[in-house]
């Protein structure tokens, strides 16, 4: 058995030396020109991206003429691979490999088209159309924006979470470097506004989280578990017994459940606090669901039936219950002797940041 072993290995590692000799006659070693003309291979850090640059517009003309009759109009595939979609497909029994699913490096992705693509005539693109396609296929993998242009500078600094180590890097970053609040407010700015913390950077966020932090240790902490408790017992009672049910719009009840009753410290009681229960719980399901959230353009509000305009009101409704319990607990606090100042700071005050400090 080992002699056998021995011997594919040693014409595994013949075969490249068979490669460069030609010892059958077929083929030849490439001239140093024919190597330069397939240009230089573009690292992860985009080292070496030539100038030029491209829309998302000019890379859906350039996909169409050069791309789409093997990869399909909208990159479902076809003769060449699927281009988009598969997101969190690759740990399921049928992985969905595209350039949205797994492909690590958007200057890897210009290099390989600029290489490769089209199959049957590689290196026909000159650089500022490989970088149109680029623009596009990320564009239709939700990767960048629609008016997001490519370049030498900007492809480098899209990042493409596919792997641990890239997760890992992203948590290690430092917060200069990392805007989290620029993106959140970006999609959610419309619901929670532009003074929480999750949506503001560096010195304002850790000045409203050092706000938020005392609530969130020691015996607050115990109260909450015995709350969570309490929640999660009440919710599984209700539980259907002996056929399935869809569990996660389940934990997600749960889930808001606590938040209602520990950070708004709401007691389902009274009626006032059920009506702002229900519309915290619409907040989340309508507003906070909504997929408009992440189309600016869409952001119309024509009236209380147009899709925006629900959102609208939903978020116009809950701010003004929390509002008003906000200014209910001031007045109750004030009586006991805390002054208005001492509670809420002028510069602290924003609208729904208060709801879940000032409130509690
Ligand atoms: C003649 C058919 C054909 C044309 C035209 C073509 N491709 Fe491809 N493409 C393929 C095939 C086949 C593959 C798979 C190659 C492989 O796996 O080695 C592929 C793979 C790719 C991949 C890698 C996909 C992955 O997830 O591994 C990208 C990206 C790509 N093509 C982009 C383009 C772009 C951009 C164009 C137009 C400029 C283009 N292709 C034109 C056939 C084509």
């Amino acid at each position: 058995m080992w002699t056998r072993s021995i011997v594919i290995l040693w014409l595994a590692g013949a075969v490249p030396l068979a490669a460069q000799s030609s010892p059958y006659g077929v083929g030849r070693p490439p001239t140093p020109e024919e190597i330069r003309a397939l240009g230089a291979a573009i690292a992860p850090d985009g080292e070496g991206l030539p100038a030029g640059s491209g829309t998302v517009a000019a890379g859906r003309e350039v996909f169409t003429a050069q791309c789409s009759r093997c990869h399909g109009p909208n990159g479902e595939g076809g003769v060449g691979a699927t281009l988009v979609g598969g997101q969190g497909t690759l740990r399921s029994a049928r992985p969905l490999k595209t350039v949205g699913s797994y492909w690590p490096y958007a200057t890897t992705l210009w290099d390989y088209i600029n290489r490769a693509m089209p199959f049957d005539q590689p290196g026909l693109l000159k650089p500022s159309e490989a970088y149109a396609a680029v623009a596009y296929i990320l564009n239709m993998n939700g990767i960048i924006r629609q008016d997001q242009v490519i370049d030498a500078t900007s492809l480098p600094k899209i990042v493409m979470l596919t792997t641990p180590a890239h997760l890992k890097t992203l948590f290690t970053s430092p917060v200069e470097v990392m805007h989290a609040g620029e993106a959140n407010a970006s999609a959610f700015g419309p619901i929670v506004g532009t003074r929480t913390h999750f949506v503001l950077e560096e010195e304002s966020h850790l000045n409203r989280r050092r706000l938020l932090l005392p609530s969130f240790h020691g015996d607050r902490m115990h109260e909450y578990g015995e709350a969570m408790d309490e929640v999660t017992s009440q919710a599984v009672e209700a539980w259907p017994e002996g056929r399935p049910f869809p569990i996660h719009p389940e934990l997600q009840q749960i889930t808001l459940q606590v938040i209602i009753r520990t950070i708004f410290g709401l007691d389902d009681a009274t009626s006032r606090d059920d009506q702002l229960r229900r519309q915290l719980i619409r907040l989340a399901n309508v507003a906070l669901a909504s997929p408009l959230l992440l189309l600016r353009p869409l952001q119309w509000d024509l009236g209380p039936l147009s899709p925006w305009g629900k959102v609208a009101r939903v978020v116009e409704e809950a701010d003004r219950l929390l509002l008003g319990e906000i200014q209910r607990r001031r007045e109750a606090q004030t009586q006991h002797g805390l002054s208005a100042q001492q509670c809420c700071r002028p510069e602290w005050q924003s609208r729904r940041h208060e709801a879940s400090t000032a409130v509690h």
